[in-house]
């Protein structure tokens, strides 16, 4: 298997490279060969060659079958024109790959519940366990855009919300699909009481929703999603949501867990490569100190070997390796509690390929 590779800026190369360890274990472990070819992305790119998404770096990920990313941003670039940041490399890639489905499970391992900023009765009897699938080509983000000069004085800036029949019933697919294999529910969420872009969201969701007749859909207003989360988390399985809000609610179903440096996500396309990456950010303020807490990483490396290699064997071999680790009191600075012992990133990486 061929995994392009992109460390990115402020951590990432950190948390990258204990990933790769892991893999190399999972790797002699089952008898495979990953061949792992590093490319520039964010603002290292910008820095050495002017661009946050250089055409070689997507030729090589578009040529291989996952692409591995650390994180993108820093404030070093916070006052480049919008093209030129980092963050317009990582739109770029997921608009240039066509990955429509961002898939980020909030799950709470039981190790950290203590870790969660929500009362422990908050949660049900096992916990916490969401999975927020996201469009991520097509909303705000990609709609039309722009600014002008008012002839009064001032200007007008506009960001247009658009989505085509197409777009929603592909993601509302994958998220039926993944309901199948969980708790067997889809929640909707839209503003469909104001924007007419989510009218067509919710009308194709119910469509698509009668070719699964085993999943209980729901509908609900983002406001009202925002609040619930918070309120009682446990009613939730799968939520389906816009780019836009998936964004928003996507981080506050992380916080959740009290451990943003644990969860990964996925994007993925129609085909060959899909794109795995941490939803936490680059923190470039504990960039290079060996504080990075390198399991967000790791667990999306796990979302590639099932989603993209169908190895669920190997997926299943790195996530319980991370909950021995745990098990056995190691901690990062970020989820350490009392008692715990306290590890870097490249000792965390260790143990859990030590356990693989
Ligand atoms: C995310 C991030 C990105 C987004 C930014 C960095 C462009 O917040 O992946 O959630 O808004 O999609
Ligand atoms: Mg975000």
């Amino acid at each position: 298997m061929k995994i392009a590779v992109i460390p990115g800026d402020g951590i990432g190369p950190e948390v990258v490279e204990q990933t790769i360890v892991v893999l190399n274990a999972v790797g002699r472990k089952f008898n495979h060969r990953f061949y792992f070819e590093e490319v520039l992305m964010g603002g290292t790119a910008i820095d050495a060659v002017g661009v946050p998404l250089p055409d070689e770096t997507l030729e090589i990920c578009r040529n291989s079958d996952a692409v591995l990313l650390g994180a993108v941003g820093g404030p070093k670039w916070d006052n480049m024109p919008g093209d030129l940041r980092p963050e317009a490399g990582l739109l770029g890639i997921r608009k240039a790959l066509g990955l429509f489905a961002n898939i980020r499970p909030a799950k709470l391992f039981p190790q950290l519940k203590s870790a969660s900023t929500l009362k422990e009765e908050v949660f049900a009897e096992d916990g916490l366990d969401i999975l927020v699938v996201r469009e991520l080509t097509g909303d705000l983000y990609f709609g039309d855009k722009g600014r002008e000069e008012l002839p009064q004085g001032g200007q007008r800036a506009w960001d247009v919300a658009v989505y085509t029949t197409h777009e929603v019933e592909r993601v509302a697919r994958v998220a039926f699909d993944i309901a199948r294999g969980r708790r067997r529910k889809v929640a909707s969420i839209d503003k469909a009481n104001v924007l007419e872009s989510s009218r067509l969201w919710r009308e194709v969701v119910s469509r698509v929703g009668k070719d699964y007749p085993d999943i209980e859909l729901s509908h609900m207003y983002v406001d009202n999603a925002a609040m619930q989360l918070v309120r009682n988390p446990a009613q939730f399985d799968v939520i389906l949501t816009t780019n836009m809000f998936g964004d928003i609610l996507s981080d506050e179903a992380a916080m959740l867990t009290g451990s943003l440096g644990m969860l990964p996500s996925a994007s993925l396309g129609q085909g060959r490569p899909g794109l795995y990456e941490p939803v936490h950010g680059s923190a470039p303020d504990i960039a290079g100190q060996d504080k990075a807490n390198p399991i967000a990483t790791i667990m999306s490396a796990a979302m590639m070997l099932r989603y993209s290699f169908g190895m669920d064997d190997e997926a299943l071999a790195v996530e319980e390796s991370v909950g021995r680790v745990l098990q056995q009191g190691y901690r990062t600075p970020d989820i350490a509690g009392t008692g715990m012992v306290v590890v870097g990133t490249r000792e965390m990486g260790r143990l859990i390929a030590e356990n693989i």
